[in-house]
């Protein structure tokens, strides 16, 4: 997808179980946080030393390997501009930047890569929805700017292995950047981060909205060599965290209980949503995030439609590519789950 980003429909009320949000709410201790700040932290510049040397200890790299971004959304773009920017790609040769994008995808990296004037170059999903390395390395080509690879992925919750991603690495253009896109790593723990190291075109994109509950403060932030960050720094606006996030991300990041807690109800009801799934004999796909794919067939736009009537909300992924039928299901709190299934399995089992 290229051109404007679709905002799904707000659910007024209701489980909103179709944004992979955390419906727990973020720690109590972030709210403590932001509730001690005064008049001037809100009339100041904020001041990013603390936040940016705790984040970079939360994820075990040095503080000169971490930007702060408004959401990872910010990452993204950020990544984008600067990809379209390195090397002679258009200078004269008459090449577009081409951002590698295996499908199906979150749809901010069309989004971003058409805002820059780039070209989406998506690869087909194979029939089991892996990572297609394979594929993703044919389509790289001398005007690859950028290559997406999201860990796990979002819509299907599918996990890519190291190896991989390196070989992706290997693979692209002198100038161009591979994006870990890492926005569920709290709920399978897997990173690229080691990476780094030996493949300085590699960045990470870590998001706080998901595990820590702060989407809407906006917190996530990109990791990479300070090389790579550079020309990422001159595109992310000097305060782009505003000061509560700051404080909430610090507040965070210190209430390893609240993590530990929330990955736990997860783990739980990704476990609910596969027995379920069992059960009633629908396919779906293990998952290394906080929502599970579930293939319901002819009967999901229903699904979704009977389920909202219950002010459930799940979300319809049909047309994705490779996820006919298919539906996306948050998987958080465990009562949360437990609703939905029983709703579920109440409309798929009950009355035509
Ligand atoms: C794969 C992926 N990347 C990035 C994001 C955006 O994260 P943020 O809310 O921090 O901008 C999301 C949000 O759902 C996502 O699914």
């Amino acid at each position: 997808m290229s051109g404007e980003y679709q905002r799904p429909v707000a659910a007024a009320g209701g489980l909103r179980l179709h944004l992979n949000e955390n419906t727990a709410g973020c720690s109590p201790r972030v709210l403590e946080a932001i509730r001690s700040l005064g008049a001037e932290d809100m009339a100041f510049y904020p001041d990013y030393d603390q936040v940016v040397r705790e984040t970079a200890a939360y994820l075990g790299v040095p503080e000169a390997w971490v930007l702060l971004t408004n959401g990872l959304d910010e990452g993204i773009l950020a990544a984008t501009v600067a990809s379209a920017q390195a090397g002679v790609i258009g200078g004269g040769t008459g090449l577009r930047p081409e951002s590698v994008v295996p499908q199906p995808a979150f749809d901010m990296y069309g989004v971003c890569t058409g805002a820059v004037g780039g070209v989406v170059v998506e690869v087909a999903p194979r029939e089991d929805l892996q990572f297609p390395v394979d594929a993703v390395l044919d389509a790289v080509r001398p005007a690859t700017r950028l290559v997406f690879v999201t860990s796990p992925n979002n819509p299907t919750g599918v996990r890519v292995k190291l190896d991989d991603i390196a070989r992706v690495a290997d693979a692209v253009p002198p100038g161009a950047l591979v994006f870990v896109d890492e926005a569920y790593h709290d709920f399978c723990g897997d990173t690229a981060v080691p990476l780094l190291s030996t493949r300085p075109n590699v960045i990470v994109g870590r998001t706080f909205a998901k595990g820590h509950g702060l989407a809407a403060l906006r917190a996530g932030c990109v990791v990479a060599r300070p090389e790579t960050l550079a020309p990422l720094r001159r595109v992310v606006p000097p305060y782009s965290l505003n000061v509560c996030a700051a404080a909430g991300l610090r507040a965070a990041l210190q209430d390893a209980g609240y993590l530990r807690w929330y990955v736990d109800q997860v783990h739980t009801s990704r476990e609910m949503v596969y027995r379920t799934c069992e059960r009633l004999g629908l396919r779906c796909w293990e998952s290394g995030a906080n929502f599970v794919l579930v293939r319901i067939g002819d009967r999901a736009a229903g699904l979704v439609a009977r389920l909202a009537e219950r002010g459930v909300f799940v979300r319809d992924r049909t047309g994705d590519p490779g996820c006919a039928g298919c539906v996306r299901i948050t998987a958080g709190v465990v009562e949360h789950t437990e609703r939905c299934l029983s709703a579920m399995e109440d409309i798929l089992c009950g009355a035509p």
